[in-house]
């Protein structure tokens, strides 16, 4: 091992004059609060040190590492960010001059929560809320594998979670053991799933300890996070399936083109090939699929909207809802261009507003509009009749909206002291109200 000291060396991938100023000469863990902007952010337990701080209207996560590590994690990162995959996008990288210590810099990932927040504060009798993040682990872990990334080191507590639609994204925020290969085997890939169950069991564990569970309840625990494995490999099947089909049979591909569409993938390339030898002149298909932005890559062309693929579904379904509407009052077709611009003025924004504003302006407001819609759909279906925005609007105000409903999980986003856990007893009593 060496000894000599290392030179300062900052790399910062913004030109922040806030960021430039922090005391990097220093060890961050000596950083004085009276004379750094850092944000007191609860973060659960790691190795390493975490602290937050916002400058110049960026929060940034600063986590001071040694020198080697943190060199391999911002490469890690920044190729993260060069494929677009769901993961916190490195901002820096800071060589300190004292002995093997380096910080190193990420964007604050805004409206995200951990795992915990979600299993502490929504009770055990939701299990939809359950599933939806156990399917956000397994879906990242395929983007992931399906770009040649082994993390190495998949658990609740490296990754963070953020409302899309109706159901969870998962972002991994911890890269530290992560390796990047032109492909993984199958082998490398079986690897970092049974990394992940063991992970994911050892969390949910934690949590029931800290809230009081019995131990009887560990089984279920195991199952639950073994079940990542499940929902890992449906999704990867139903990516990599190569179905055949004879020459008449053709047609049927649609229905596989459909599917990997309902599961936000956009199809890059289809293939058809003979499948075996001369006799056999079944056809294989094989297809390629591009990222999972199907539905936010449409309605980013018809509206400019950068929202994620979760949200993208529901608004897409609302818009081509009011073309639809639009088509009849007027009698006459109406292009997807126009339907689109009257949406979003019509439609969209005042609905979007009118939704964050009976939130009381928490959360993301694309979000608030997509639980109004959601929350409006299941009323409406309740009372056998369309109820319309105001009592949609109200249940959201109120936090008294369906059970198990995406929009339940809005209790989630708030800060602590903002709005009250959802314990048995509130629900009781909201049950009530
Ligand atoms: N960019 C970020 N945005 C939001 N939260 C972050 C960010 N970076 C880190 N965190 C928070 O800090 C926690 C610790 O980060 P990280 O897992 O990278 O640290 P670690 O000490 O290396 O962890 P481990 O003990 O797994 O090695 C994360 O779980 C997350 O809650
Ligand atoms: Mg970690």
């Amino acid at each position: 091992m060496s000894t000599k000291l290392s030179s300062l060396d900052i790399r910062l991938r913004v030109a922040s004059p806030g960021l430039i100023a922090l005391p990097w000469l220093e060890p961050l863990g000596e950083w004085d609060a009276t004379e750094v902007p850092l944000r007191d952010i609860p973060v659960g337990p790691s190795r390493h040190l975490v602290r937050f701080v916002e400058t110049d209207g960026n929060l940034w996560a600063l986590k001071e590492l040694p020198q080697r590590i943190a060199a391999k994690e911002y490469a890690v990162l920044r190729e993260l960010e060069t494929r677009a995959l769901p993961a916190v996008r490195p901002g820096g990288l800071v060589m300190q001059p004292h002995e093997d210590s380096a910080i190193l810099v990420t964007r604050y990932l805004e409206r995200s929560w951990q795992y915990r927040r979600l299993f502490m504060r929504i009770p055990p009798d939701r299990p939809k809320h359950r599933e939806r993040l156990l399917d956000a682990m397994a879906g990242l872990l395929v983007d992931l594998h399906r770009n040649g990334v082994f993390w190495g080191d998949c658990s609740l507590a490296n990754t963070l979670f953020s409302r899309d639609g109706q159901v969870l994204q998962a972002w991994l925020v911890d890269a530290e053991t992560s390796e990047i290969h032109p492909k993984l085997s199958n082998g490398q890939r079986q690897y970092d799933i049974d990394i992940l169950v063991e992970n994911v069991a050892g969390g949910m564990i934690d949590v029931a300890v800290r809230l009081g569970a019995p131990t009887s309840d560990y089984d279920a625990l195991i199952a639950e996070a073994e079940s990542v494995a499940t929902r890992y490999h449906a999704l990867w099947e139903a990516l990599h399936a190569e179905p055949t089909f004879t020459f008449d049979d053709r047609y049927q591909i649609d229905g596989q083109i459909r599917q990997l569409h309902q599961l936000g993938f956009a199809v890059e390339e289809v293939s058809l090939r003979q499948a075996g030898d001369d006799e056999d002149r079944r056809l294989r298909l094989k297809v390629a699929v591009a990222a999972r932005r199907y539905h936010a890559t449409q309605l980013h062309e018809l509206t400019g909207l950068d929202v994620g693929e979760g949200q993208a579904r529901i608004l897409l379904d609302d818009l081509r809802a009011y073309q639809c509407h639009l088509q009849k009052w007027l009698g006459i077709p109406v292009t997807d261009q126009i339907a689109a611009a009257r949406w979003l003025e019509e439609v969209f924004r005042p609905g979007m507003a009118a939704a964050h504003k009976a939130v009381g302006g928490l959360g993301d407001p694309v979000q608030g509009y997509c639980d109004l819609l959601e929350v409006r759909w299941l009323l409406s279906e309740q009372a056998g009749t369309d109820v319309g925005d105001g009592p949609a609007l109200e249940a959201l105000g109120r936090r008294v909206v369906p059970a198990q409903s995406a929009a339940e999980m809005a209790i989630v986003e708030a800060a602590t002291d903002q709005l009250p856990a959802l314990t048995r007893e509130l629900l009781d009593e909201l049950e009530e109200a």
